[in-house]
């Protein structure tokens, strides 16, 4: 049997400094889309993929997260006098139950690698999650959980992946698929290589990794041994690679639903609209001001 994947390590000790001066004094995963900071979006997808465990790798300047999961008493006190029950139901899916949540400090940003390795002593001899909640998916169904399940069936270490055009390579870690060893499912895909951010002619697919993963306590390992890579960086992708290098198996997971890079400004642009569209409230008078500011452009 299996061991259940119950704990996700939240990697947010980046800089953020393509959205300075913004970043300078608030986290790049609190600022908002509609009403909601990025890093939750990423714990109730992770909440429905069945994580219970969340371990953040956070850095100096980053206090507001903490308090953002604290319990919030006199507002609640406030809330509930004035009879305002909304309101305060959506203030519960902040609370975390006590000891479901952690804090580790990376000390100094050596890259995505180095945090994930920061929480090795919490993730223990047990497969994990990696969720970066710069990258807010939207879909139908958690993209976790689609991976968690797609998990359980093949074992191994697992990256969500998209299509992207040739010219994108270049900004992201790229599959290299094992054709002869077809999985069975569309979805699912073994990789035979990793490369990390190709040029446009070198990239062995258009199979871009973004941000979640499901990894093997084996991987923590590797990250002990490699030294650093791109961008003189401890290179999570490198020890994932690493994986395929000790004939243990990686798959791609091409997911089901529209992935936001929140990390970047247009992205960040794209996300804020498509999810005021969504919204109940606001989606029908967005259009129209939008359908306004399009015609008088
Ligand atoms: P990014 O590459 O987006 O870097 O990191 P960044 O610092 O957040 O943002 P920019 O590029 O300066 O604007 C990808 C993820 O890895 C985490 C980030 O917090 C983000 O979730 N990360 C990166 C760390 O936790 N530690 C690091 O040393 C580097």
């Amino acid at each position: 049997m299996r061991n259940k994947v119950s704990k996700a390590i939240f990697p947010v000790a980046g800089m953020g400094t393509r959205f300075l001066p913004a970043t300078k004094a608030v986290p790049k995963e609190i600022m908002t889309l509609v009403d909601r900071p990025l890093v939750q979006y990423a714990i109730d997808e992770a909440r429905e993929a069945g994580i219970k465990e969340f371990i953040f790798v956070t850095a100096r300047g980053k206090n507001a997260l903490e308090d953002y999961f604290d319990n919030a008493p006199e507002l609640e006190t406030k809330l509930r006098k004035d009879g305002k029950t909304e309101l305060l139901e959506t203030l519960k899916s902040t609370n975390m139950e006590s000891g479901a949540i952690a804090y580790i400090r990376q000390h100094k940003a050596m890259g995505l690698g180095h945090a994930v390795w920061c929480a090795r002593r919490l993730v223990g001899n047990e497969p994990f999650a990696v969720m970066l909640p710069d990258d807010v998916i939207a879909g139908d169904r958690s993209c976790l959980a689609q991976m968690v399940e797609a998990y359980e069936e093949s074992g191994g270490s697992m990256v969500a992946t998209m299509e992207v055009s040739p010219e994108q390579t270049k900004s992201y870690g790229v599959l290299d698929i094992d054709e002869s060893d077809p999985t069975g499912d569309d979805r699912l895909m073994r990789a035979k290589g990793m490369v990390e951010k190709p040029n446009p002619g070198e990239a062995p697919s258009n199979l871009a990794v973004i941000g979640r993963y499901i990894l093997t306590p084996n991987v923590m390992q590797n990250l002990n041994k490699i030294g650093r890579g791109a961008g003189n960086e401890i290179q999570l992708t490198d020890a994932i690679a690493a994986e395929i290098g000790q004939d243990r198996p990686v798959y791609g997971y091409k997911f089901d639903g529209k992935r936001y890079d929140c990390g970047s400004k247009a992205g960040y642009l794209e996300a804020t609209v498509a999810f005021a569209l969504a919204n109940p409230e606001l989606g029908d008078g967005f259009r129209d001001y939008l359908r306004q500011v399009v015609a008088n452009d």
